[in-house]
């Protein structure tokens, strides 16, 4: 239990529904363990006994009544804790899912992005959900169960005394411990299998995710087959731990039965020949099944106990990732930023002990259009991707205007920069939402000259609906040239002093690049630019140019500096023209 305790705090807001869900659980729990036994008890013997022939008919009726009445109070009784369970339930679910989802935004790129997304909403969904079935079942059963063991043994006593039935009850009784076995078989069998099965549920999900996202790649190398397989063997296995959880689940209400069973013939065997009167025997009989009743649901709640440790697991292992990017506890206090930018010895590795960048150094100053080139995988997007701090240097220091990035607030940095990565997405949104996503309170005028600058104007005129078309999930309905446009169009808006554009052109046509690069020119004056591409056409007059090879700047200067006297760059160079 102790492992739920930080939990405890989403009940707190539903305390209402669940003080009422509470009540009413108590109240279910007595008439189950109360009135059901003392109605057959006292009311049957009325009905049945000679020494009460020639009873008026109203009252015959009066008695009768008590039946229906006593079911009604348990109906309705069990009714209203049901109905405040799943309310408080269900607001309990939205609480955690949404503080599941706020720690994905906090947390580093890196965590996201070396996980499967699948898994990611599997858990999000599944777990979360898992854990609101356990801790509203602990909630509502934790209370009505022993509420209503202890109202029956309560009430068997009192049976006890007021016949001579002592020996009887305890003869009883003497086999509700032995219920606590199958209770205990069964837990320690689902724990196992429950953690498995919500694993197996993140794989089937990401199955999904994955197959959806690669649909044309999976139709392009003829993967249906493949794919379906796959699917089906995960999707089978997670059937396989469904059936064998459901295996031990299902038995635990027979084997208490069972034992149930053997306790009545227990007391069958010492009601003989004690005299004891039938209704008093039927009235026993009645409240032990009612005893036996709340073991088996303490046994079921034992399992979702069980199935709620295994999601719990699941989700902490996200809500417990450290957030390794946070403000500083003194902030530099920042504005609008000049944008000098500087690398001081940064090492850098995605994962530990493999750096890509190495040592690297390199100062570019502010209002300066600083081109990154070199290889593929020489490391320009991870360097570009330090300014933002979407990573953290592993050794040395970036800064801006001076100031370690660490030493900013997080938000503050990055309204200073605008980005257009190497494979920008859109959101399913309208064309004119997206832009305004670069600078939400720009009025309507700028997001229009900010499509214009990114020539994005004209195409987006040709829709149908214009700025209002919807552009589909990460922008699936528009070309890939004109998703650049629209993340150009978005980062200009933003205004920010530092520009990056990681080959934010390459899919553009000759034409509109040219375009592109006039606007450029016109925006980026007073801006710090760090552009990445291949095409040297978008880099000649660049006033400066960095030289990456294997995690390092292996050359700085001015196209004509470097195509004088650095190898790497003139044979980059040359490759490319000798190619055109
Ligand atoms: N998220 C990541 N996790 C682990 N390694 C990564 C990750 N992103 C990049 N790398 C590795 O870091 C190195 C540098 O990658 P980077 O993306 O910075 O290269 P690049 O110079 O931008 O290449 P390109 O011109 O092809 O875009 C590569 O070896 C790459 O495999
Ligand atoms: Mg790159």
């Amino acid at each position: 239990m102790r492992r739920f305790r930080p939990y405890l705090r989403y009940l707190k807001p539903v305390r209402r529904p669940l003080i009422a869900a509470i009540f009413y659980a108590v109240l279910f729990a007595l008439t189950n363990g109360v009135s059901l036994p003392a109605l057959i008890k006292y009311v049957f013997p009325v009905i049945f006994d000679r020494d009460h022939v020639g009873l008026p008919l109203g009252t015959v009726i009066l008695i009768a009544a008590t039946i229906p009445v006593a079911f009604l109070l348990r109906a309705v009784s069990g009714y209203l804790n049901s109905y405040y369970i799943q309310l408080s339930g269900v607001r309990i679910l939205e609480a955690i899912r949404t503080d599941y989802f706020r720690k994905l935004q906090q947390l580093p790129l890196s965590f996201v992005q070396g996980k499967a997304a699948g898994d990611l909403i599997s858990r999000g969904m599944s777990d979360t959900g898992q854990l609101q079935a356990t801790l509203t079942t602990l909630a509502s059963d934790g209370i009505k169960q022993p509420v209503q063991l202890i109202a029956t043994l309560a009430t068997l006593v009192v049976f006890a005394f007021g016949d001579q039935g002592v020996w009887l009850v305890l003869a009883s009784l003497a086999l509700v411990p032995l219920a606590v076995l199958p209770v205990r078989y069964v837990g320690k069998k689902v724990i196992k299998r429950a953690y498995q099965l919500q694993t197996n549920l993140g794989v089937v999900t990401t199955r999904f995710a994955e197959n959806l996202a690669a649909a044309r790649e999976v139709r392009a190398f003829g993967l249906e087959e493949r794919e379906t397989e796959r699917f089906a063997a995960a999707s089978h296995d997670l059937i396989t731990s469904q059936v064998k959880i459901a295996k031990y689940v299902q038995a635990l209400t027979p084997a208490i039965e069972v034992i149930a069973a053997a306790g009545i013939a227990v007391t069958l065997v010492f009601a003989y020949g004690t005299g004891i009167r039938e209704s008093t025997f039927v009235a026993i009989i009645t409240a032990l099944y009612f005893s036996y009743e709340p073991i088996k649901k303490l046994g079921a709640m034992n399992n979702e106990y069980k199935r709620g440790l295994a999601a719990l697991d699941r989700l902490e292992f996200v809500l417990h990732e450290p957030v390794t990017i946070t403000d500083p506890a003194q902030p530099v206090p920042v504005g609008r930023l000049a944008g000098h930018v500087g690398f001081e010895g940064v090492t850098f590795a995605y994962n530990p002990g493999e750096p890509v960048l190495h040592d690297l150094s390199a100062r570019i100053p502010a209002g300066t259009v600083c081109a990154l080139v070199g290889p593929s995988g020489a490391g320009k997007s991870t360097f570009a991707n330090l300014v933002p701090r979407f990573y953290e240097a592993t050794a040395g220091r970036v800064t801006i205007d001076g100031h370690d990035v660490r030493a900013m607030r997080v938000a503050d940095l990055r309204r200073n920069i605008a980005l257009v990565s190497q494979d920008p997405v859109l959101f399913n949104d309208t064309i004119y939402h997206n832009l305004l996503l670069g600078r939400p309170d720009a009025t309507r005028d700028e997001v229009l000259a900010a499509a214009i600058d990114a020539h994005a104007d004209d195409f987006i005129r040709t829709l149908p609906h214009g700025y209002e078309t919807i552009v589909g999930e990460r922008g699936s309905l528009l070309s890939g040239g004109q998703k650049q446009r629209l993340a150009l169009a978005r980062a200009f808006l933003r205004n920010a002093p530092i520009l990056i554009l990681d080959e934010a052109t390459s899919a553009l046509d000759s034409q509109s690049e040219q375009f592109i690069q006039e606007a450029l020119r016109k925006l980026v004056v007073g801006k710090t630019v760090l552009i990445i591409a291949h095409r040297f056409s978008t880099i000649r007059d660049a006033s400066m140019i960095l030289v990456f090879d294997r995690g390092q700047v292996v050359a700085s200067g001015t196209h004509a500096q470097l195509y004088a006297g650095n190898a790497l760059y003139q044979s980059l160079y040359d490759r490319q023209h000798s190619a055109a």
